[in-house]
């Protein structure tokens, strides 16, 4: 009998509002999660909500909590989907559909509502986490019942009910925007053969127009998260929004790919994630100097899996949970300092610093040797590590 609807103002989400009321009969509590895609006017927001027939909208402020408790753990996991994805869509589900389980409790409803299409992957994103958190909740997926087949349906139906139809216009992209990053999907971007057009970006500067002076950036890190940005201590989302302006005007973290989705297809988008780009080449930076060859090997492994998960919309899975304990554990070292220049689109790396370093001038220097490392002693070393090889060729020439 009431029924929290993942609500953004536009045109899909307040036709979905009367849909509930008149198919359900239900009492609709609109929720809208702030996780950094610029919400705009709340005041305006609640009154649309209302005027589509909302009892009342809901906003929760999640930009810091997704920044630190989803986004920095993927950062110090090194989560990258199918070679590229930086996963911005998929770690913002998780903690949208966290905060509608709470609204429901807290309004007393018994369902909860989303606007995903039944194509796509959000829809398992967020249904998962209803499953994990609150299986008693009755999920409802208009996009997969109604038949209300695109915006001129919508606006129709919008019409009938009396529900001012949102006046802003709706772009040709399917779009999705957090404080992590913009994706874009849709319209020519369909044909894989189609270059993106330039006017498409959001975030991001083209990089032919970026400056012609390069600029540095230095993160610190403390345990695998980093903390400042040029020697100034920021909150998570301080932090993350800075490094988006510097990659932006620098044209960094486009990102073009075909990528296959969980419901079998592949599909087409292309993302902008400046400062996450950023970050991540850091953390991984960082790892050179602080990880051991076996921990950075097998964390590697770890990261792939991660991201599977993470996209699959697995985040509260006991085994996501689990390879996070793994990979806190593993960066409990990546304390230090990464210095990165930024210049049209690219990023290279200026300088690195860690107290844990495991690099030792001493040790790795060409110059004259010290007692630690001897020479001579590499000879046995190669004699019995490539001992399977001689004997392979041996049997070989026996032959
Ligand atoms: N393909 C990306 C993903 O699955 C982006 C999805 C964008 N979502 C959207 N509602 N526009 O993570
Ligand atoms: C949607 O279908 O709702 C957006 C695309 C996706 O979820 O992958």
């Amino acid at each position: 009998n009431k029924v929290v609807l993942a609500y953004s103002g536009g045109l899909d989400t307040s036709v979905i509002v009367p849909w509930l009321k008149e198919n359900y009969g239900c009492e609709v509590v609109c929720f809208t999660a702030d996780v950094g895609q610029g919400v705009g006017e709340t005041d305006g927001l609640e009154k649309k909500a209302l005027g589509s027939g909302a009892s009342k909208l809901v906003v929760g402020d999640l930009t810091e909590e997704f920044v630190r408790d989803y986004i920095f753990p993927c950062v110090r996991a090194g989560a990258v989907y199918e070679r590229k994805y930086l996963l911005g869509t998929s770690m913002a589900r998780p903690i949208i559909a966290k905060a509608m389980v709470d609204v429901a409790r807290e309004v007393g409803a018994d369902a909860v509502a989303h606007g995903c299409t039944g194509k796509g992957n959000d829809q398992v994103r967020f249904e998962l986490t209803f499953f994990a958190l609150n299986p008693s909740l009755k999920v409802v997926a208009p996009w997969r019942e109604w038949d209300i087949k695109g915006r001129e349906d919508a606006i129709e139906y919008a019409k009938k009910f009396n529900i001012p139809v949102p006046v802003t216009k709706k772009s040709i992209y399917s779009r999705d925007r957090n404080l992590w990053h913009i994706s874009h999907e849709g319209d020519v971007l369909e044909d894989p053969a189609n270059e993106p057009k330039k006017d498409m970006y959001v975030l991001t500067v083209d990089p032919e127009d970026a400056p012609d002076t390069p600029e540095y950036v230095e993160i610190d890190f403390e345990s695998g998260t980093p903390v400042s940005v040029n020697g100034e201590k920021l909150s998570p989302a301080q932090l993350l929004t800075k490094l988006n302006d510097l990659g932006g005007k620098h044209g960094i973290g486009r990102c073009d790919m075909v990528e296959n989705r969980l419901v079998g297809m592949k599909s087409r988008g292309v993302y902008e994630t400046p400062g996450g780009t950023i970050l991540v080449a850091a953390a991984r930076e960082l790892e050179s100097l602080t990880l051991d060859r076996e921990t950075m090997q097998y964390k590697d492994q770890i990261a792939l899996k991660y991201a599977e998960l993470v996209y699959a919309g697995r985040w509260f899975d006991p085994l996501r949970e689990a390879l996070d304990a793994f990979v806190t554990e593993v960066t409990k070292c990546c304390t230090g300092s990464i210095k990165l220049k930024l210049y049209k689109g690219s990023i290279s790396v200026a300088s690195r610093r860690s107290v844990n370093s495991l690099y030792r001038e001493d040790i790795s220097t060409f110059e004259e040797g010290n007692d630690i490392y001897d020479q001579a002693d590499a000879a046995g070393f190669i004699k019995l590590y490539g001992l399977p090889i001689r004997v392979r060729a041996m049997n070989r020439e026996d032959k």
